[in-house]
């Protein structure tokens, strides 16, 4: 999605907000550009394409103005072109937006009424122009932005630099985070605190319908109704900052690589080691007084719901609802008050998960997110956090957030079961055994790397991949094919096995590599009945399964990826590590950019 960046500096600035927009590229942008006042004028550069571009752009034409602002594009409303890149801009001012404007065309069409003449496809010029009418009408630029902002309908978050004012930006946020960052007689915005870490570890993070007026020394926030109000300054830990790729050659596996140490950190916080038992922090609601629960996010997200599913209604005997964001959103779901309602999130930011949690609040349900950025917006208005402890995930597809996600939501599933007379301390103390084990397990299946590695290079042929699993292989399935799909941009569909022979079987023929995850478990010989489906067809087999599976399923095959043993309660946190693999192999093989996938965006702010 989007970034943004606004400094008010002593020295020149471009440079450093082209830092900053480096440390926003992990979100996914197709376009980027940066505005200054060069002798209180505005210039902007502008380009298509990667900021490798616009730095390009900026060492032929260089900027030397104290005050900038900056944006990553990631197109919504026009091609990603030059033109249609950020900051817009007209004689009074230049601004840069994330988000969506969603009354733009009416906005527009009045303007156009007007004689207004738009150069670019975007929503943002409509922005741009209503606030640059009202400068024109002898507004100052703060009665300017905070009249034309009751007007816009829809999520964003924006930055204005204005013509002649070189001590002044402007910040709002409607949906969207943006955090004002402090420095030494500087001032900083910015999408999030990453991009402004260089400067500053001091943040502001405004909340919906704030604005912002900063200047050198200061930062006045007013609410929706124009009134000054007090927000939080914070210091965000460090190491909560941007790491390097260290010796790894993409984020993405970096982040595959630091799952066994993300994870155990994550466990040592809901789980006593000494006593064997799970121990999440106090929670303000009591799974045995809950009838059932919804869990809803999104993407691979929801796809680690989806797996909690299976542990909370078998080990807890509570009911789950499960639906995607999007969906639950607008489906007017009747909720009975005082039910938990479950958000995951690795952002905290996502547009439509956010949306359903206010959705739930409104509902008068107990609200709990599984979140990984501790100071997101979801995490700041849900009534109790579990956080995942994955640390900053930088490649667009989530990996070590997904495991971490996986972790937690065991450990609470456990933790309810106990505490619903539904598991016996015996059966606690063997799955958390089980959960502590993991870590050691996911550093043994990144030993198969190199195998995973040759296996990636005849997937990387396929044109199509079919996913396979029974129980909670299922959804390790839809987020193989999901990882594989988003990666390498080959079509890859996750069915439950037993859906095969519903549909899916039509498609096999020998051309086609069907993954099948399936751990030695109670439903493996139904899964091997599937498989034998799909050999009679001439269909190609990747089986991914334990010493067990491998022997008991005795079937020839593409591939055996033979995993380390495990409790198969736990052995969908391990799993994932194989299909993060194979994906990232085969993509790699490809050719293809893993950490920022074609048209991906890490933080998914708008609808
Ligand atoms: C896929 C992926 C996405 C996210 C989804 C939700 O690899 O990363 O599907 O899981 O956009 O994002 P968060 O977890 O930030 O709400």
């Amino acid at each position: 999605m989007c970034g943004i960046v606004g400094i008010l500096g002593k020295k020149p600035v471009a440079l450093q907000v082209l830092d900053a927009l480096k440390r926003l590229e992990y979100r996914g942008y197709d376009s980027a550009g940066v505005a200054t006042l060069e002798d209180g004028h505005l210039a902007r550069r502008r380009a298509e394409g990667k900021l490798g571009n616009l730095e390009l752009k900026l060492s032929e034409a260089p900027l030397s103005g104290a005050i900038g602002i900056g944006h990553t594009r990631w197109a919504t409303h026009g091609r990603p072109n030059e033109t249609n890149a950020h900051p817009h801009a007209t004689d009074k001012l230049a601004v840069v937006h994330n988000g969506i404007i969603e009354n733009f065309a009416e906005l527009k069409a009045e303007l156009q009424a007007e004689g207004i003449v738009f150069e670019t496809q975007t929503d943002t010029e409509v922005v741009a122009q209503l606030v640059t009418a009202k400068l024109r009408d002898g507004k100052s630029p703060m009665e300017a932005v905070a009249t034309t902002l009751p007007r816009l309908r829809g999520a964003f978050a924006l930055a204005f630099l204005f013509e002649g004012v070189s001590d002044m930006l402007i910040g709002a946020r409607h949906g969207p985070p943006l955090a004002v960052g402090w420095g030494d007689g500087e001032m900083y915005l910015g999408s999030d605190a990453l991009a402004l870490a260089p400067f500053t570890d001091e943040v502001t993070y405004l909340e919906d319908g704030d604005w912002v007026v900063l200047t050198r020394t200061d930062a006045v926030i007013r609410d929706m109704d124009g009134h000054p109000v007090d927000r939080v300054r914070q210091r965000v830990p460090t190491n909560s900052f941007l790491a390097s790729k260290g010796n790894h050659r993409h984020f993405m596996v970096k982040e595959i690589y630091e799952q066994p140490e993300v994870v155990a950190r994550t466990i040592a916080h809901y789980v006593d080691f000494a006593a064997g038992l799970a121990c999440p922090p106090p929670l303000p609601f009591a799974w045995k007084d809950l009838r059932r629960v919804s869990i809803t996010a999104c993407g691979t997200a929801s796809l680690a719901g989806h797996v909690a599913r299976y542990w909370f209604e078998r080990l807890a005997r509570l009911p789950v609802e499960l639906d995607v964001a999007s969906e639950f959103r607008y489906r007017e779901a009747p909720l009975d008050p005082g039910e938990l309602a479950m958000f995951i999130s690795q952002s905290g930011e996502t547009a439509d998960t956010l949306a359903s949690l206010r959705y739930a609040k409104s509902q008068g349900q107990r609200i709990l997110s599984v979140v990984n950025v501790p100071t997101s917006t979801m995490a700041r208005e849900s009534e109790a956090v579990a956080p995942t402890l994955a640390g900053v995930e930088v490649g667009v597809a989530s990996t070590k957030a997904f495991t971490c996600q996986l972790a937690t939501l065991l450990s609470l599933a456990i933790a309810a079961g106990r505490e619903r007379g539904t598991l016996s301390e015996a059966e606690e103390r063997r799955l958390v055994a089980a959960l502590n084990g993991i870590p050691e397990l996911m550093t043994e299946a990144l030993h198969l790397e190199g195998e995973i590695e040759l296996l990636a290079r005849d997937l990387a042929r396929a044109r199509d991949v079919l996913y396979l699993g029974r129980g909670t292989a299922y959804p390790i399935a839809l987020e193989g094919a999901l990882k594989l799909k988003e990666l390498s941009y080959i079509h890859a569909e996750g069915y439950a096995a037993g859906e095969l022979k519903h549909g899916p079987i039509a498609l096999i023929d020998e051309t086609m590599p069907v993954i099948v995850i399936a751990p030695y478990d109670s439903v493996f010989e139904k899964t091997v009945s599937n498989m034998q489906e799909v050999a009679a067809r001439g269909g190609r087999i990747l089986l991914v399964t334990d010493a067990r599976g491998a022997r008991e399923a005795a079937m020839d095959t593409m591939g055996t990826i033979v995993m380390p043993d495990c409790d198969p309660v736990v052995a969908p946190i391990l799993y994932a590590v194989a299909i993060q693999l194979i994906a990232y192999h085969t993509a790699v093989f490809m050719g293809k950019d893993v950490d920022q996938p074609r048209n991906l965006a890490k933080s998914v702010t708008v609808e």
